[in-house]
């Protein structure tokens, strides 16, 4: 079968640097250093290239993009004449869907804000802008270099200049008083028209600086039943607010999910250009199965590697179990959840751990659809653990 629903394909973008690095973030996201445009252009034309080879080598029959995404790091530090060259580039190569989204991750200081006109005429038509907090003090603890002043002009000029604006928010740590947070989110939601919100629960990753005063006993987790009350008054908080959850983290008005992050969590095929970024195609010429390209994740790495050809870290051929468990721990994040014909192997479903969790309602099965009871969606995931560990 192909495994590709709708034969969609997308791009993704990565620009690794960023003003300064946030004390939360694990993202492959480093101080800004000079940048030599040229450079940049190369590595990313050449692996452009060398990704339309790709497609023709697995004949992947897909070749128009339906979705391109910068995102970082802070894309809208990138010099535009790169931007500009990339959309160039990707349009001769592949060509676009008529309804193409090209989205774009913004941080909200004045400079970035000043940028929005230019973004839009070189072809970005969704930005989602990482406003954060909606509280000053909030917005110091979480490092951030703007404040709640900035966010909301750049939100607004967003709005101004944008059909569709998204707007990043963390929430639910500790200290954080939910009525304030409830208080802040209502407001903000009845001051700016926005289409998209993706409400991310603060997670402590390894390797960042809140992890190092965790384990020194300086910063506290929030307790599990405290942030599941976050989760269930902001989802009710949005749902007043006409916006729809449509995953564990994303909510959208009527139209407007994100079409891009839909390809990864319905295992569709896409590209990954930049350091650190990966792409995934479903190869015909190998049976239908998952290949994965892995690009060098050091920004200077990945820049030699490709300036003159390009070179991926990694290719992957994955096997059927490890394509069952992507497409799984993808497509579960999902509201509307999978179609169990995507597995290769759909009698896993049958198996104990499946069958216990859907004597307790945790999941739900139903005509050919493998879904989380919305109300267990908070341990979305403990249960893909279960599922695919046991
Ligand atoms: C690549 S980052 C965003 C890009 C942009 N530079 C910014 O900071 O707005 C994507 C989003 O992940 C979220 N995020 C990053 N680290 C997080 C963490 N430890 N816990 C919760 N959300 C996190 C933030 O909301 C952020 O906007
Ligand atoms: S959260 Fe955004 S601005 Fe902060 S370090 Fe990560 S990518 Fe950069």
């Amino acid at each position: 079968m192909n495994r590709n629903e709708n034969n969609f394909l997308s791009l993704y973008v990565h620009w690794p640097y960023c003003e300064s690095k946030c004390p939360y973030c694990d993202f492959n996201s480093h101080v800004n250093e000079n940048i030599e445009s040229a450079h940049w252009i190369n590595s990313y034309t050449n692996q452009l290239y060398s990704m339309k080879e790709q497609l023709s080598e697995h004949d992947v029959s897909t070749k128009k993009l339906n979705t391109i995404f910068f995102g970082g790091g802070t894309p809208s530090l990138m010099p535009l004449e790169i931007i500009e060259s990339i959309l160039k580039t990707s349009f001769d190569l592949f060509g676009y869907n008529k309804c193409i989204e090209i989205s774009l991750e913004a941080n909200p200081t004045s400079y970035e804000k000043d940028k929005f006109c230019d973004l839009k005429k070189l072809g970005i038509n969704r930005l989602s802008i990482g406003v954060q907090s909606l509280n000053d003090d909030n917005l110091k603890l979480l490092g951030r270099l703007h404040n709640t002043e900035d966010a909301q002009l750049a939100v607004e000029h967003a709005i101004k200049t944008f059909n569709n604006v998204s707007v990043d928010l963390i929430y639910a740590f500790h200290g954080q008083q939910i009525i304030n947070w409830t208080n802040e989110l209502k407001v903000f939601l009845r001051n700016n028209d926005l289409q998209h919100i993706s409400l991310y629960q603060l997670t402590i990753e390894e390797g960042t600086k809140f992890f190092t005063n965790y384990k020194k006993g300086l910063f506290n987790k929030i307790d599990d039943n405290k942030a599941a009350n976050f989760y269930e008054i902001s989802n009710e908080i949005l749902n007043d607010q006409n916006f729809s959850k449509y995953e564990i983290s994303n909510h959208a008005k009527h139209g407007f999910q994100c079409k891009h992050n839909l390809s990864y969590w319905k295992s569709q095929n896409w590209i990954g250009i930049g350091p650190g970024a990966y792409g995934r195609l479903w190869s015909s010429k190998s049976n239908n199965s998952r290949v994965e390209y892995q690009n060098y994740k050091n920004p200077k790495r990945w820049l030699s590697k490709n300036m003159y050809k390009s070179e991926f870290e990694k290719i992957n051929f994955f096997n059927n179990t490890t394509s069952d468990i992507d497409t799984l721990t993808m497509g579960l994040r999902l509201c509307e959840g999978i179609e169990t014909s995507k597995l290769y192997d759909e009698s896993i479903i049958q198996n104990n751990a499946f069958k216990k969790l859907e004597e307790q309602k945790i999941i739900i099965i139903k005509d050919g659809i493998l879904r989380v009871n919305k109300n267990y969606m908070i341990k979305l995931n403990s249960i893909i653990d279960f599922l695919t560990n046991s």
